[in-house]
């Protein structure tokens, strides 16, 4: 599908002014971008170009009715100077389902793919070297049509843009601290909380907001019919270590399907750790944690890879995990998951995708 390719370069690349030593999270983008249209029911015209502004009809219906997902994974430079991107393949699938749930065209494994490899390759001098840093893979399918109607639109764009960051939180693996959000909602049962919709994250803003004000990284979301049970946070899934067995919420179509996560609970039951996917009530975290048996806590996502979490702030308390550091479990699988990534520890799974740098 992309025998077509057409490649326009940066007259000069920006790769002088990039200081990798103090790398941020998404402000900073690759010299390129990779896009496709579609129109006529069909994905057509692979395009490598410039990175930069893109102009849109101001009717379109991503602006209008919020017609647009994205998803977001990473490549690596590894010890070895080879280039992985990590389980390219579970973000591809994710998107497909996040595109159907709100009308879009899925993209094909060929574009999505093909995009990926291209771009990663041609910008590879983007690509960080140290623990914990990536190449950001930031790929986007929104509406490309202006109209008022509520209904699908029938032309659309696939846009790959990347841009080299550190973890999403902190690179040294300080802490976060949570709160709970009591009140408002992520998401409800049949609705698009298992989607990467970008109208999920606009409605986590104003309650991420208060938390921020208040000195909180996060909120800790609860379900959206009873306020009971805990869901996730928003830019990561949230595990608890109770005693020894390992606990995260299941996936009943309120919670994102993280990477991440998925990789985490592999990994978990390969050491033999026990491991529960289920409800778990909040009421069991605070009851937990009065009995020392909240050993640790930590939230897992593809931006913010293993974040050890230290505090969690509910119902007027503050439940304090691990003396507010990383748990030693917490800081294994951060260990393992980029030891995978970096080339560095065996890779039992095939997650990674080499990529040909040439
Ligand atoms: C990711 O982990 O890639 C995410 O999508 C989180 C992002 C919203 C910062």
């Amino acid at each position: 599908m992309l025998d077509n390719l057409e490649i326009t370069r940066v007259a000069e690349s920006r790769i002088g002014s990039v200081d990798f030593e103090n790398l941020g999270f998404g402000n900073l983008f690759s010299d390129h971008m990779f896009s496709m249209r579609y129109e006529g029911g069909a994905w057509r015209e692979p395009r490598i170009l410039p990175y930069g502004p893109i102009s849109i009809d101001p009717a379109n219906a991503t602006l209008q009715y919020a017609q647009s997902v994205f998803e977001g994974l990473k490549a690596f430079r590894g010890v070895d100077g080879k280039v992985r991107v990590f389980r390219p393949d579970m973000n591809l699938a994710r998107m497909r389902t996040s595109c159907e749930r709100i009308c879009i065209p899925p993209p094909d494994e060929a574009m999505f793919m093909g995009a990926i490899e291209h771009l990663v390759a041609l910008d590879q001098a983007f690509i960080p070297s140290k623990r914990g840093q990536a190449l950001y893979i930031r790929p986007i399918v929104f509406s490309d049509e202006g109209h008022l109607e509520v209904r699908p639109s029938t032309r659309y764009r696939f846009l790959v843009m990347t841009g080299p960051v550190r973890a999403y939180f902190d690179a040294s693996m300080a802490a976060v601290a949570l709160k709970v959000e009591e009140r408002q909602t992520r998401a409800a049962p049949g609705g698009v909380g298992f989607a990467k919709t970008g109208g999920n994250y606009a409605a986590s803003l104003r309650p991420g907001e208060s938390a921020r004000a208040e000195g909180y990284a996060q909120v800790l979301w609860l379900d959206g019919v009873e306020h009971r049970y805990v869901e996730e946070v928003g830019a990561m899934n949230i595990f608890f270590r109770i005693d020894d067995t390992v606990v995260t919420p299941a996936l009943q179509g309120t919670i994102l399907p993280g990477v991440t996560r998925d990789s985490v609970l592999t990994l978990l039951r390969d050491r033999g750790i026990e491991v529960e996917e289920r409800r778990i009530a909040l009421d069991e975290i605070v009851e937990a944690s009065r009995r020392g048996r909240l050993r640790e806590a930590f939230g897992a996502g593809t931006a913010a890879i293993i974040a050890p979490v230290g505090r969690i702030a509910c119902r007027g308390e503050e439940l304090v995990v691990a003396n507010g550091e990383s748990g030693t479990l917490t800081r294994e699988l951060y260990e393992a998951i980029t030891g995978i990534q970096r080339g560095e520890v065996e890779d039992r799974h095939g997650w990674n995708r080499l990529i040909d740098i040439g």
